[in-house]
């Protein structure tokens, strides 16, 4: 008797799946990310003395976990997005899991965030009541600046309609070269311990990301046609003017912000600055944004893929 086959599944579907993945790199990758687990609920965040900051630099410290919050909260949903895409249209193996694993990664950042601002500033997001003209600020700011996640967060879910992956990918690599340049300098800065233990994970999990989004570029360099190779400067400054808000200052493109934004943004970092959340320097951020983003330029250079222009940290494109 015939043996009866089930019918083709239609597509695109999550199933047939493969576990079958010759990139050797992508699975070092992931066993990098398995072995460099770690739990931001184990750092002693009750070690953060509350009697040893005043209340506005309790606030100006929450202000700042929040304000990254809103990149690594969406994060997380951003790479499960990015999963179920890679998935369904059949990615090799290891792409497909390294991908699962920085949704976890970003997680626990946002864990990190989350434990710090209702450490300092309980409820921060939630409840908590404003008792000056700062804290009102702070609190409105934040407001803003998830206002503007917001609209990033529908440009994103569209571009999985326009782009192939890659392309939306490389979006990322500026976000995660630059993080994980930012977290490194800023734990060597921060004075306190909790701070100084999350920074570090994070620096450590941003710069495997950063691997990650290369090896998904080097891998379709090969298939990119010229059409896709022109619109990597312009994903590339995409990722830039996002990660601007936090990683350096948010240009006039992209972020709708009120009057009087940025003159308590940068109030409130210089607070939290003093208080010693290691926050950098404009110039600081500026000098290492500039080397990081040289680092890519040069790295894309060499593939012939053009880049685009950074004026506002003197980087030019080709
Ligand atoms: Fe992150
Ligand atoms: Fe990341």
């Amino acid at each position: 008797m015939a043996t009866r086959e089930p019918p083709d599944i239609s597509q695109p579907n999550a199933y047939p799946f493969n576990w079958y993945d010759e990139d050797k790199e992508l699975e070092l990758l992931y066993n990098r990310a398995k072995s460099e687990h770690w739990d931001p609920s184990s750092i002693d965040w009750s070690s953060l003395n509350l009697a040893d900051y005043d209340h506005a630099q309790k606030t100006a410290m929450a202000y700042w976990w929040a304000v990254l919050a809103n990149f690594e909260n969406n994060a997380a949903a951003s790479f499960s997005k990015a999963l179920v895409y890679l998935t369904e249209n059949h990615y090799p193996n290891f792409t497909q899991k390294m991908t699962g694993t920085i949704v976890t990664d970003e997680c626990r950042h946002d864990e990190c965030c989350m434990r710090a601002c209702n450490r300092l500033c309980p409820y921060f997001l939630k409840g908590w009541k404003p008792e000056d003209d700062q804290d009102a600020k702070a609190l409105n700011n934040v407001r803003w600046v998830y206002y503007n996640g917001g609209r990033y967060w529908k440009g994103y879910i569209a571009s999985f309609s326009k782009y192939r992956f890659p392309l939306v990918f490389t979006s990322f690599m500026m976000g995660e070269a630059c993080a994980s340049k930012l977290f490194h300098e800023m734990k060597d800065k921060a004075e306190h311990p909790a701070f100084k233990d999350a920074l570090g994970h994070m620096t450590m999990d941003e710069s495997r990301h950063l691997a990650y989004t290369w090896r998904v570029l080097e891998n379709a360099i090969p298939s990119l046609t010229e059409e896709e190779k022109a619109l990597i400067p312009k994903r590339l400054r995409h990722g830039f003017v996002y990660l601007s808000m936090v990683l350096f200052e948010p240009p006039n493109e992209f972020w709708e912000l009120p009057e009087g934004f940025m003159d308590a943004h940068r109030k409130l970092e210089g607070m939290a600055r003093d208080a010693g959340l290691g926050v950098l320097t404009l110039d600081e951020k500026r000098q290492a944004w500039r080397s990081t983003i040289m680092d890519v330029k040069r790295k894309l250079g060499k593939y012939n893929l053009p880049f685009p222009d950074l004026p506002e940290i003197d980087v030019y494109g080709t």
